[in-house]
């Protein structure tokens, strides 16, 4: 598997110092790096209607266009000047996703997905700022990087409808990155990368919801549960002399009423597991046409070379409290003893191979998870 080479750098440092921090280039993070897709396969996934896609381009300095996939042509962009973003490449390139791999020292689920560009000279979304975290990896080419720290004074700029702009900022790094480099930008730092020759850059981008996110998500569990629906106690009600008021502690009475749910550690656990679950982007998800039995698994088995692989970008995680469960793309699985093992697999989202298999579906438990898992879909066998 590929490695992050830190060179004065750990993980560990890194996380300290640099990360929602400090943006930082490290040269060379990839030594030998070559590139996951070709510029001609991103075109083609570009091409494709369930897969996000935008060109940015620049006619003259300053005229911003921007047009939204699929595409059928390529041509009329011309030589230069223009860029193609395709969002959450890694759901349809399982070696774009393994770039993911290196990244595990962060948990799954802040990570969200690996978003790959193919610029022209001078091609470029112009100097912008995300509110997430990326690691923005170089690939074929060259482009020029820089890099600012978060300034409110910066003027926001929008020079297309679907375009959001800073004004110039004043770099903190500046640098031309090479196959192999990877550059850290924090949220919200100013960024502005400009290619130099045909360049191909790899997003990778870390979620973190916000509270309009979190709390409208969560009403919606409580309706799909028909939970909370029970009405404020008030029985120890006192007299008021002062009826127009809404007191202080009749407020902290009712917050506290709201918070009960969110300390209900079952039901939060199992809504923020299913929610960061969740994928943004459409995945390769294909349901088999007859649902796998425990025999035909068993039959499956039985023949050689066989893998069972998860649906590329499927996201996946494992909460212990209050009980054991997996969550597989917004679904939950109560877990027992017995299927922790087999979970902790599916969670890691990498492929089992036929023997790995065997070991665990001896035991029933494991052969129902696993029989469960390839009828969603969610797994397959290759
Ligand atoms: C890219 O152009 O490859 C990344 C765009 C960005 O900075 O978000
Ligand atoms: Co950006």
């Amino acid at each position: 598997m590929m490695q992050i080479n830190w060179q004065d750098l750990t993980p560990e440092q890194f996380l300290k110092e640099y990360w929602q921090k400090k943006p930082l280039l490290i040269k060379n993070a990839f030594p030998g790096f070559t590139d996951p897709v070709s510029a001609d396969e991103l075109a083609g996934f570009a091409m494709e209607e369930e897969i996000e896609s935008r060109i940015i381009s620049q006619q003259k300095k300053d005229h911003w266009q921007v047009d939204h996939g699929p595409f059928a042509a390529f041509d009329q962009y011309g030589e230069q000047d223009w860029t193609l973003l395709v969002q959450a490449t890694n759901n349809w390139s399982p070696d774009t996703h393994a770039l993911l791999g290196p990244f595990r020292f962060i948990p799954n689920w802040r990570i969200d997905d690996v978003m790959v560009s193919f610029s022209t000279p001078g091609g470029g979304v112009g100097p912008h700022l995300d509110q997430y975290d990326v690691f923005i990896l170089q690939g074929q080419g060259k482009r020029r990087w820089q890099v600012g720290l978060p300034d409110s004074s910066l003027n926001q700029l929008l020079p297309h409808p679907d375009l959001k702009q800073v004004s110039d900022f004043a770099p903190v790094i500046d640098e031309i990155t090479e196959p192999g480099d990877l550059l850290y930008i924090p949220p919200n730092h100013p960024h502005n990368g400009v290619a130099i020759d045909n360049s191909l850059n790899y997003s990778v981008g870390f979620q973190a919801p916000n509270n309009q996110e979190l709390w409208s998500a969560f009403a919606d569990k409580l309706l799909d549960l028909d939970a909370g629906s029970q009405r404020l106690d008030d029985n120890a009600r006192e007299m008021t002399k002062s009826p127009e008021q809404l007191e202080s502690r009749d407020i902290a009475k009712i917050k506290a009423f709201m918070r009960e749910q969110l300390n209900d550690e079952q039901l939060f656990n199992d809504f923020i597991g299913g929610f960061l679950t969740q994928c943004h982007h459409a995945l390769e998800i294909l349901v088999p046409v007859t649902p796998i039995s425990l025999e035909k698994l068993e039959d499956i088995l039985s023949e050689e070379d066989i893998r069972f692989m998860p649906v590329s970008g499927i996201k996946s995680l494992i909460i212990s409290t209050p009980s054991p469960c997996l969550y597989i793309n917004g679904e939950a699985w109560q877990l027992e003893e017995k299927t922790l093992a087999l979970a902790t697999k599916l969670a890691q989202s990498l492929p089992l191979t036929t023997s790995e298999i065997k070991s665990f579906t001896s035991c029933l438990p494991n052969a129902q998870l696993l029989t469960s898992v390839l009828n969603k879909g969610y797994w397959f066998i290759e």
